[in-house]
């Protein structure tokens, strides 16, 4: 038998400029693309073998029915996508290596890991296009963690990387403590679509972002890049916040870290910020300002610190089996 069991890794990734909204929800296609930075050491390590019957573990234990089903009905995707009549059934061990309780989003490394490991274990052989467009049915964001540094998510439901830009961006999040339940984003995305009287300006305003974001990190011009994420994100969320009833996922904790962020911008500190679907906040910053923007945030009320680095693409573990 050839390889039956494989283990993968993914990173997460954060989107300097956002998707949100999509214009296919059946085949997961978004409304426009989308432009990200993949981070480590937010982490998913994923296992896939064959066994005697499917079963799910996440961060070791017996994952709950729905998430449980939307793994396994994404193996029977892959299948599927690869011609196959069916599939054997699996076992999937999934750990999320983020540092624990941080609550952040955890698709995008979870559903690249298990495009990789799952392909891998059903001898399905794909370049990384279309692993990128697979991860995609699992999760919009995972079709970026597919592939290492800034990535680029084109509307017609792939990514790539982003080749030739100069700079070289880290990341310290802010994980502000929260105890509400967010609004997933594609429920959040769907009703914002539906209700938010400035959706269509929105999805507009992503395109020019883009492409100013792409040109501004090949001419390597951070003070650009910093006003197009931070535009971009507070757009994305006023977009959200107008649906109706309006989607707020800030706190009061989240606001205080923007204004953090914003002196020291002000100061001369390069750094930047945007927000996913979640009250954290991302603060963006050369690798050699880190230090300093890490030892600024730090004492923010009700908050933790991550520190991040540019991560890698997703890949196998056990290429040797
Ligand atoms: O990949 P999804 O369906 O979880 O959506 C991601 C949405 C945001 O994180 C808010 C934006 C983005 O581009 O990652």
């Amino acid at each position: 038998m050839g390889r039956s069991v494989a283990t993968a890794r993914a990173h997460a990734n954060i989107a300097l400029v956002k998707y949100w909204g999509k214009r296919d929800s059946a085949n997961n296609l978004p409304a426009a693309g989308s432009l990200s930075l993949t981070l480590e050491p937010l982490t998913t390590q994923t296992r896939v073998e064959v066994a005697e019957r499917d079963q799910v573990v996440l961060n070791g234990a017996v994952a709950a029915a729905g998430p449980a089903a939307r793994a396994l009905g994404f193996l029977d995707l892959l299948a599927q996508k690869a011609g196959r009549e069916g599939r054997p059934p699996l076992r999937v061990v999934s750990h999320n290596q983020f540092p624990t309780g941080a609550g952040l989003a955890s698709s995008a490394s979870g559903f690249a890991a298990l495009t990789v490991a799952g392909a891998a274990a059903l001898e399905i052989e794909a370049d990384p296009k279309t692993l990128s467009e697979w991860a995609r049915r699992g999760s919009g964001s995972a079709a970026r963690s597919i592939f290492g540094g800034f990535v680029r998510m084109h509307r017609e439901g792939w990514a790539e990387p982003l080749e030739g830009v100069g700079l070289e961006l880290g990341a310290v999040v802010v994980v502000v403590d929260d105890h509400q339940k967010d609004v997933g984003s594609t429920d959040g995305m769907e009703h914002t679509r539906r209700t938010s009287p400035y959706h269509d300006a929105w999805i507009r305003q992503v395109d020019a972002d883009l492409a100013a974001a792409e040109q501004a990190l090949r001419d390597r011009d951070l003070q650009r890049l910093a006003d197009i994420t931070e535009g971009n994100t507070l757009a994305m969320h006023a977009n959200a916040m107008a649906a109706r009833p309006g989607l707020l996922y800030w706190r009061p904790d989240t606001l205080a870290a923007v204004d953090r962020v914003r002196e020291l911008r002000s100061s001369g500190v390069p750094t930047f910020f945007t927000i996913d679907a979640g009250p954290h906040v991302v603060a963006f910053a050369p690798s050699e300002h880190l230090d300093r923007v890490e030892r600024e945030l730090r004492d923010l009320p009700g908050t933790r610190l991550i520190r991040a680095r540019a991560g890698g693409p997703a890949e196998r573990l056990d290429r040797t089996s």
